[in-house]
């Protein structure tokens, strides 16, 4: 039952990073009615969440709604106390992200763990350096390491001038795309990026959009966690809300519109309550907030296919 049953692949194919997102094959990474409880305190609770390979899944949720949580218990920061969490179909319980990692789950973290004033390069094999000659004469392998990580940018379609400059010289963007491509690079399966927007400007937030959609494109199954609707609607393929550590929205895009998502992130109610409180104020033009009634109406019928990444 949790078996792979796909055959070998043919002579001459080039092995797949990953399983194909086949409609058959068990998700690389699934939740079920998952939670995770700190003492007395209930962060998540009855989480349903698959992850399939060459597809992005959107965690929203706003300050507190245990977005944190759900990915420290997939990259085994933290164990669920409730309910189930599976890779490749069979139920895990990792004892460190090591163990995460050794499964192909790598996460980004927001802080990024880089070092500022080290090379890009170096800092792309930060802790796996690349080592040439025998022990005890072993030194870093320092061409290997920069050649490699050129090519892993390039195919990443990451264009940087120049691999010696400090990683703290690059910008917040670039700085992510790096961390991607090097958690590609390392053999990630399922890519965990923790609100990795969320102190970038517009052009910035393209940036890493972009490499979003190349990781997704060489099939990893990317979760995205994210405040931003609309940055989640110009990748995403599934979306599921968080709100007081329980799912409030578990939708394929196909089912859910980007102003009906904006709604469930804002919370309907709450809008509606600080538009009248804002229409109070002079100066806030409160016409310019989109109508409760447009954005808890269901969605018209789906005119076109929707262009990937076209807003
Ligand atoms: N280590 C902990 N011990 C106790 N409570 C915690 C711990 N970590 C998180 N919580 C609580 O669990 C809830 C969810 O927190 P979490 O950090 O997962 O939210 P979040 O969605 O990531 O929020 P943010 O957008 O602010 O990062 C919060 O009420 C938080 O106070
Ligand atoms: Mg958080």
């Amino acid at each position: 039952m949790t078996d792979h049953d796909t055959p070998a692949p043919t002579a001459g194919e080039a092995p797949a990073p990953a399983p194909t997102a086949g409609d058959g094959a068990a998700p690389l990474v699934e939740l079920r009615g998952a939670g995770k409880s700190y003492g007395n305190i209930r962060a998540l609770h009855g989480v349903d969440l698959t992850v399939h390979a060459g597809k992005v899944t959107c965690v929203l949720g706003d300050n507190g709604a245990g977005k944190s949580t759900l990915i420290k218990i997939i990259s085994g920061l933290h164990r669920h106390t409730e309910g189930d969490f599976l890779v490749d179909g069979a139920p895990v319980r990792f004892a460190s992200p090591r163990e995460a990692l050794d499964r192909g789950i790598a996460t980004v973290y927001q802080d990024l763990a880089t070092v500022p004033l080290m090379p890009v390069w170096r800092n792309f094999f930060l802790g796996s350096e690349l080592t040439r000659g025998p022990w005890p004469v072993r030194r870093l392998d320092i061409a290997r390491m920069k050649a490699t990580a050129d090519q892993e940018l390039r195919r990443m379609g990451i264009v940087l001038d120049d691999l010696e400059q400090p990683i703290g010289t690059l910008s917040g963007g670039q700085r992510q795309s790096v961390a991607i491509a090097r958690a590609v690079h390392f053999g990630a399966r399922v890519l965990i990026l923790d609100e990795p927007t969320a102190a970038l400007g517009v052009k910035q937030s393209g940036v890493v959009l972009k490499y979003i959609a190349a990781a997704r494109d060489r099939g990893l199954g990317v979760i995205f966690i994210t405040h931003n609707p609309h940055h989640a609607y110009l990748v995403g393929d599934h979306f599921s809300v968080l709100r007081l550590g329980t799912l409030e929205l578990s939708a394929d895009r196909a089912d859910v519109s980007l102003p009906q998502l904006t709604d469930h992130m804002a919370g309907g109610a709450e809008l509606a309550a600080l538009k009248h409180e804002l229409a109070q104020v002079g100066g806030v033009d409160v016409d310019l907030l989109p109508e409760e009634k447009d954005l808890t109406a269901p969605l018209a019928a789906p005119a076109a296919p929707p262009s990937e990444g076209n807003p």
